[in-house]
């Protein structure tokens, strides 16, 4: 019935350049006529407002006191005006109600390394179900940061270190959230990819890498997920905070790319008043009690003083009645109490994990296992006899519905005082990775060794374990050692990719791959990690943060039940050195400077020629598949049709994503770039021809000059089953 705002753009200046190349230099964004409709119902509603129930829109309340059901924030609505509350909530994972019981779905990054569209939109659903249920109007989840440094504390939180890859999962992603009537934000907007100096760190970019790369997740998810927020980030971005930066929220979300929903502080992101909100800032997320910046009186006293207009303070106020109108909120406003299904969701969030696990190593086709088989099992570390690895902080769900081990053991946690829910990076799943596996071969003895201290959940193990887990793993057929690489907000970045916490993980591994040939590594992070053991042991699993399905996805998986089909969405780096952004010692910068420009990622390893350890879009299955019949076809308007088709010659069904990369010619671009996948699904000898389109953007670089996008003629492509396993090509 809700109708997303459809943006028609006219080109004003679409000129004819020499070799069939074009520029737009400026744009004008007509709405469509829903969106027009929707406007006007906005300012039928403005018009009758007084100036008090306007400032009340242009704060959020927190903390808990002000935010019904345990959530991060609060607007009071108009009743007499029908215009509902919004109370709001984390959301990366499962809701981040403090107070009601959530599903812990896998990480963000999961869902990347999926590829897939619809699993990213029911994801979305999924969520926004729950946070319906539990009143929220709001939802705070979409992460859309691009991995710059493999570092990052809150990589589990986004999509990976590709724009195409990450707008267009997060514009599914909120296109799900918002199909629920429920009002998605998606953030942190933008160049806010380090947790070092979170709090106000400058980033340097030059403004061709910034369109390029990190703008252009939230130029696709605006422009095809509609959000009805976008939620501008903590630190400074040349030279001005976020929140107060008017190229970014004015010049380019707001008229570039036509956004006419609400532009939302993070929380505590607000440094001013005047400057703020004339430089795009229209809700205050912040810290009420306490002091605000977009309080009544201050705004009333920036009136007064000439410092903003009437008409600015009616456009935050439109904004936040658009947002509300155009995502269905406004009619169809949630309440607490409601019944969520947790049976469902959680069979959900195993089978998302189910589609998200990349097998990175598979030697001698040591998987899947055969439960007939095996007689003994041995399965080691990580707690996988009771627990599974999330991500920490606001991205977390903070009162899983399966419970989670309390301690944070060693870590150190930024300003977070005290070990709580922000900080418990394990979530205690129904079914474990130990009982699992169990279930799948029920004749096996499956047997635990590793660290069982739950009030240290994170501390080395002593060499007695050790060596009792190799003695396990020596008196059994298989062993299957569990590893985890705890993350999260205001933990800090990683120092290292390598396994830190504890830092002996990786003695663990060896001496388990020493005593048993038949070993199998499964790694749960939301980050790269390092792996010197690889060549040592049989096959690897990297099951990101699983969620609470956790356990029988990487059971089903390990047994072949379910066929592998993720692919990296990050690359996975040999050495710490390897990765663009090490630099000389490694050390974080406080102020970030993007010199390395438009090569991040798998651009950066191919522009380098450094070989990474497991490349971007990589990931193998049980069966095999052969790409062929490549035809590339251009329209009059520059849009490339690129056909090609796989076939599964291998022995099992299975999905795989084959990726559409172009090289474009242009001396300053990396070698490749993502321009289109897809996700089939063939059973054995099954073939189908897979049609992408290539956009004339997707062709372009920014042009600095001309001020938007300039196509570039005669670009390469390549068909692959990764980025570096390239099957087919052609121009
Ligand atoms: C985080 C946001 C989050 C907010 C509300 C902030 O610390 O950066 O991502 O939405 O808290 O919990």
């Amino acid at each position: 019935m809700y109708v997303r705002q459809t943006l028609v753009f006219f080109s004003l200046a679409l000129t004819s350049l020499a070799a069939g190349s074009f520029h737009c230099s400026a744009q004008t964004a007509v709405q469509s006529s829903e969106a027009q409709a929707m406007l006007q119902r906005a300012d039928t509603l403005l018009k009758q407002m007084t100036l008090d129930e306007k400032l009340q829109f242009l704060i959020s309340k927190y903390p808990f006191i002000a935010s019904p059901g345990g959530g991060a924030g609060f607007v009071a609505g108009i009743p007499r005006l029908h215009i509902p509350d919004i109370s709001n909530s984390d959301s990366a994972t499962g809701s981040g109600s403090k107070t009601q019981a959530s599903t812990t779905f896998p990480s963000t990054l999961a869902i990347a390394a999926s590829w897939d569209r619809q699993l990213s939109f029911d994801y979305g659903a999924q969520i926004a179900t729950q946070l319906r249920a539990q009143g929220f109007g709001m939802g705070l989840g979409g992460g859309g940061n691009l991995t710059r440094d493999p570092r990052g504390g809150r990589g589990f939180e986004y999509l990976g270190e590709d724009p195409e890859l990450a707008g267009e999962m997060l514009a599914q992603r909120t296109l799900g959230t918002q199909s629920k009537h429920i009002l998605a934000s998606i953030k942190h907007f933008d160049g806010n990819e380090q947790e070092t100096n979170r709090m106000g760190g400058n980033t340097t970019v030059d403004e061709r890498t910034f369109r390029e790369l990190y703008l252009l997740p939230f130029e696709i998810a605006v422009e095809k997920g509609h959000p009805g927020s976008v939620m501008c980030s903590y630190n400074r971005l040349n030279g001005d905070y976020a929140c107060e930066n008017n190229h970014l929220l004015n010049d380019v979300l707001k008229h570039d790319w036509n956004f006419l929903g609400i532009v939302q502080s993070d929380w505590g992101a607000t440094h001013s008043t005047v400057k703020a909100i004339n430089a795009g800032l229209d809700e205050e997320e912040g810290s009420e009690p306490g002091p605000t910046w977009l309080n009544r009186i201050d705004v009333l006293y920036a009136l007064a003083n000439h410092d903003i207009t009437e008409a600015r303070l009616d456009d935050m106020v439109r904004r936040h009645l658009y947002a509300m109108i155009s995502t269905g909120l406004i009619d169809d406003a949630p309440k607490e109490g409601g019944k969520i299904d947790f049976v469902a969701a959680a069979a959900f969030a195993q089978h998302a994990e189910e589609q998200s696990i990349v097998l990175l190593r598979n030697e001698g086709g040591q998987l899947p296992l055969v439960a007939a088989k095996v007689k003994s099992i041995a399965v080691v570390g990580a707690h996988a006899d009771v627990a599974v690895g999330t991500g920490g902080g606001s991205g977390d769900v903070l009162k899983p519905v399966t419970g989670y081990i309390a301690g944070c053991g060693g870590l150190a946690f930024g300003t977070h005082a005290g070990c709580d829910w922000w900080k418990s990076p394990w979530v205690k799943p129904d079914v474990p990775i130990v009982k699992a596996i169990q279930e799948m071969a029920p004749g096996a003895q499956v047997n635990f060794a590793g660290n069982r201290d739950e009030l240290e959940p994170f501390r080395a193990y002593s060499n007695q374990e050790i060596a009792e887990a190799a003695a396990l793993a020596a008196r059994s057929d298989v062993a299957i050692v569990v590893v985890d690489q705890p993350a999260g907000e205001d933990f800090g970045d990683l120092t290292s990719l390598s396994l830190a916490n504890p830092s002996n993980q990786n003695a663990l591994v060896e001496a388990v791959a020493a005593a048993n040939p038949h070993t199998i590594v499964v790694v749960e992070s939301g980050n790269p990690v390092l792996m010197p053991w690889k060549n040592k042991v049989a096959a690897i699993l990297e099951a990101w943060y699983p969620g609470e399905g956790g356990g029988r996805a990487i059971a089903n998986v390990l047994f072949g039940k379910v066929n592998p089909s993720g692919k990296l969405p990050v690359t996975f780096p040999e050495h710490n050195e390897d990765i663009p952004t090490w630099g000389r010692d490694g050390i974080m910068a406080k102020d970030p400077v993007y010199t390395e420009k438009l090569n991040i990622g798998y651009r950066w390893y191919d522009a380098k020629s450094i070989k990474p350890m497991f490349e971007f879009g990589f990931g193998l299955s049980y069966t095999h598949f052969a790409y062929s019949d490549l035809s590339v076809k251009t329209a009059a308007d520059n849009t490339m049709t690129v056909a090609f088709t796989v076939k599964n010659d291998g022995p099992v069904a299975g999905a795989e994503v084959p990726q559409v990369y172009l090289s474009i010619r242009d001396q300053d671009e990396p070698p490749m770039r993502l321009v289109g996948w897809s996700k089939v699904d063939l059973k054995p000898n099954q073939s189908r021809q897979v049609t992408l389109s290539v956009s004339p953007r997707q062709q372009s670089i920014w042009s600095v000059d001309a001020n938007g996008w300039k196509f570039i003629a005669g670009s390469r492509v390549y068909v692959g089953a990764s980025s570096r396993d390239i099957r087919l090509h052609g121009e």
